[in-house]
């Protein structure tokens, strides 16, 4: 696998020397000058019909405005600043009727090619599933149609090692146990208990292999301890930072795109030698997602 190294749009890459270049920092975590982006490949689609018409988490409010045209403005500066980072990202033809069928990340969680289907423990989404894993098929990939929920990469997160994977809002256990048996990579089960996180990728973030950050209030103490045991190194971030959608970034291995008010994220990350990118995707969160839910990863 090749490893590029990719500057900030708009900077030269001879731009990038700064102290953080030293090959570690005073944590011994590695700096910017080892850290390298991956060229990835993302699934996306066009919140052409985004509305917020029902309430499935804390965030959305049926009873609060949202400007759809705004929404397609946010959106499009996230899928242009992934083409300018060097990624691949394909277009899902967005659907009537399926407001939130622009969280592409619970479409489904793809890896070594593999495509677990997702299906919504809500009826309002159901259709999504059948919807991506179609656009899946018909491109010749190895499919699951699965027979429990699972709400994607929103609640399947893949570390180096593991499939991190939430239950307690919307995946269930029998579907985690789904995806080890397709995808083959062992699953670690954590449990969610704070509504407002409601899916994985709201509480967890994973950055680069075994490097990942979390909010420890959004899981129960025994998967507390668990993460601990994991990832002793992990970025812990707080209440506030979490509030913002702060753990819903997506990390190419060097930069990380992240909602523009989680700024107490940013500093931490570049701390830890990553280049944080501020998106604002303030209409998006009036439907409960940011970066990350708007954002599927593709692994060959
Ligand atoms: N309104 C959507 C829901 O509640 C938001 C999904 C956000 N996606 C995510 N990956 N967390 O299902």
């Amino acid at each position: 696998m090749t490893a590029t190294t990719l500057s900030r749009p708009g900077a030269s890459a001879s731009t990038a020397s700064t102290p953080a270049d030293a090959a570690t920092d005073a944590s011994g975590a590695p700096a910017a000058a080892a850290r390298a982006a991956r060229p990835r490949r993302y699934l996306m689609c066009r919140p052409t019909h985004f509305e917020v018409s029902y309430a499935i988490n804390p965030w959305m409010d049926p009873a609060e405005p949202v400007d759809t045209g705004l929404a397609v403005a946010q959106w499009e500066r996230l899928y242009r600043l992934f083409r300018e980072l060097g990624h691949r990202v394909d277009l899902i033809d967005p659907l009537p009727g399926l407001p939130d069928m622009v969280y592409a990340a619970n479409g489904a969680t793809v890896v070594d090619g593999r495509v677990l289907g997702a299906r919504f423990r809500n009826a309002e989404r159901a259709a999504e599933g059948p919807a991506y894993l179609e656009w899946f098929r018909a491109r010749g990939f190895a499919t699951h149609d699965p027979a429990h929920v699972n709400e994607g990469e929103g609640d399947i997160l893949l570390t180096g090692r593991y499939l991190l994977a939430g239950r307690g809002f919307r995946s269930v256990s029998a579907g985690h146990a789904e995806a080890q048996e397709f995808l083959g990579r062992p699953v670690i089960g954590l449990d969610l208990v704070d509504p407002r996180f409601y899916h994985l990728d709201t509480a967890l973030s994973v950055l680069d292999g075994e490097e990942i950050m979390y909010y420890p209030g959004a899981f129960s103490a025994g998967s507390r301890r668990v993460l601990q045991q994991l990832f002793p190194d992990a970025v812990l971030v707080d209440e506030a930072d979490a509030e913002a959608f702060g753990l819903n970034v997506v990390s190419d291995g060097l930069h990380v795109i992240h909602p523009e008010p989680a700024t107490g994220v940013a500093a931490r990350l570049r701390e830890r030698g990553f280049r944080p990118i501020a998106m604002d995707l303030s209409e998006l969160l009036k439907g409960g997602g940011s970066v990350k839910c708007c954002t599927l990863e593709i692994r060959e």
